[in-house]
């Protein structure tokens, strides 16, 4: 990596950078202030490498995505593979054969009834499939009025148009600007302990908006982007109930959780609970190639059969990519040999007790929470009263940039005091202590800036 960075002028790539790409959720002028964008160069297993010679621990996973690890030679070799046979071939006319082969894993590994796949670019598109289904799932059984869907404040589930109408005011999203009118509704975001009450509160958010006008409650088991307000057992199992009595939908949105990320193959599956649909992307793939999808149970594909009125009239040219499903074919195989999910509850659990040994003596952590690979830690000035900077972002960007130097890369969710911890899950022993003895020495350097020590 020092080689890269003498052979090339870093100072130019950095400045064609800051002069034309326009980074998703970033303030690009305070890139500009920081001489960024750090640019990465190469990646290995939880490392990343940038031009300057900088290595970091891959703390997120590059955004939850890379649940096996970077660099793994067999997912290139099955992209090529699947070059050197066809390319691409759209879905809207013909079918390819890892496309047929990874809906029926799909169907495979999700609980069962769980049977049918729709393939989507990514994330947001697939709870966009899962919106629109449900939607005219509901019309063409006569309930034309049910539009509604529900969601949880703070939520994160897409930034395009459709899925953004399911975000629940999640900090970085700023809705209002682009739809003073939506299908979302908003419930409570999930307290934290969380449990049946919470599914109470989304009976009384479905309630007061009268159920004959709901559609769906799209979630994520975890609460990931909520502050991480890992539920448990007994949470999902009740609002299964309390849709069942009302004829909603249940969407999963496992588009973080899947593919072992907290211990099982997917979060759903810690309760037993099965949803009416499931959105994957991230971890589908591994993150080594764009690919989402959304899972129907039988059922309600069988509603959409027979007749041209019933035809579900939705696709994008590279939903189902042939290259994306041979990876993601491959991915999955990886997962289960390794028995990632596995992997995953264990060093989760040796994650957590770790982090909760600093919470003990750092005075700015006031929680930590977490379920397999899926980890939260709460900043905090009071730890008795819970009282955090404001906003909240604050205090969460003073301790990111200090991991950041130290080698470690992070990310804060809603409502932006709340660092979410997601490694690799194939992550070593070794490696998992390092990450935690850079989290030490990042609180250590918070508290004195602010004052805590
Ligand atoms: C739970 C959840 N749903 C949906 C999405 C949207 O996925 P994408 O970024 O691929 O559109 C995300 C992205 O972070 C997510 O975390």
């Amino acid at each position: 990596v020092t080689a890269i960075a003498e052979k090339v002028d870093v100072q130019s790539i950095k400045e064609r950078a800051r002069k034309h790409l326009w980074m998703p959720f970033t303030q690009m002028s305070d890139v500009i202030a920081d001489d960024g964008p750090r640019v990465i160069v190469r990646a290995e297993g939880s490392y990343l490498y940038d031009l300057e010679g900088r290595r970091y621990i891959d703390g997120v996973s590059a955004l939850e995505a890379m649940v096996a690890g970077h660099g793994r030679q067999e997912l290139a070799e099955a992209a090529l593979r699947q070059y050197e046979q066809v390319a691409f071939i759209d879905l809207f006319r013909y079918a390819s054969l890892p496309q047929i082969e990874l809906a029926a894993k799909l169907a495979e590994i999700t609980p069962e009834s769980l049977s049918v796949v729709v393939f989507t670019p990514g994330g947001g598109e697939a709870v966009e499939v899962a919106i629109k289904i449900a939607r005219q799932y509901h019309y063409m059984r006569g309930d034309v009025s049910r539009y509604k869907v529900i969601t949880r404040h703070g939520a994160y589930h897409g930034s395009n148009y459709g899925a953004m109408t399911v975000d629940g005011n999640y900090h970085a999203t700023r809705n209002y600007i682009f739809q003073p009118e939506s299908f979302g509704r908003i419930a409570p975001a999930p307290p934290i302990p969380c449990g049946v009450d919470h599914a109470r509160q989304i009976e009384e958010t479905i309630l007061r908006e009268n159920p004959d006008t709901v559609s769906a409650v799209h979630l994520d088991p975890m609460n990931t982007a909520i502050r991480v307000a890992i539920p448990d057992d007994e949470f999902l199992p009740a609002l299964r109930e309390v849709c069942d009595k009302y004829g909603v939908l249940l969407i999963d949105d496992e588009i973080i959780t899947g593919f072992g990320r907290t211990g099982k193959m997917f979060a759903c599956q810690h309760s037993g609970v099965v949803p009416d649909m499931m959105t994957l992307s991230k971890g589908l793939s591994s993150g080594y190639i764009p690919i989402g999808a959304t899972v129907v149970k039988q059922e309600i594909a069988d509603a959409f059969l027979g007749g041209a009125e019933k035809m579900f009239r939705h696709g994008h040219t590279y939903g189902g990519h042939p290259v994306a499903c041979a990876v993601a074919l491959e991915n999955i195989r990886l997962i289960e040999r390794d028995g990632l999910p596995e992997r995953a509850a264990e060093s989760g659990r040796y994650l957590l007790e770790q982090l909760q040994g600093l919470g003990g003596h750092h005075p700015c952590v006031g929680g930590v929470r977490g379920k397999g690979m899926l980890l939260g830690l709460e900043l905090v000035l009071d730890k008795v009263t819970g009282e955090t900077t404001n906003p909240p972002g604050k205090i969460a960007l003073t301790f990111r940039l200090a991991c950041r130097d130290l080698g470690l890369i992070l990310l804060p969710v809603h409502p932006g005091n709340v660092m979410l911890i997601a490694p690799p899950l194939n992550m070593p022993r070794a490696e998992i202590d390092e990450l935690i003895a850079i989290i030490d020495q990042a609180l250590l350097l918070t508290e004195k800036l602010y004052g805590l020590i």
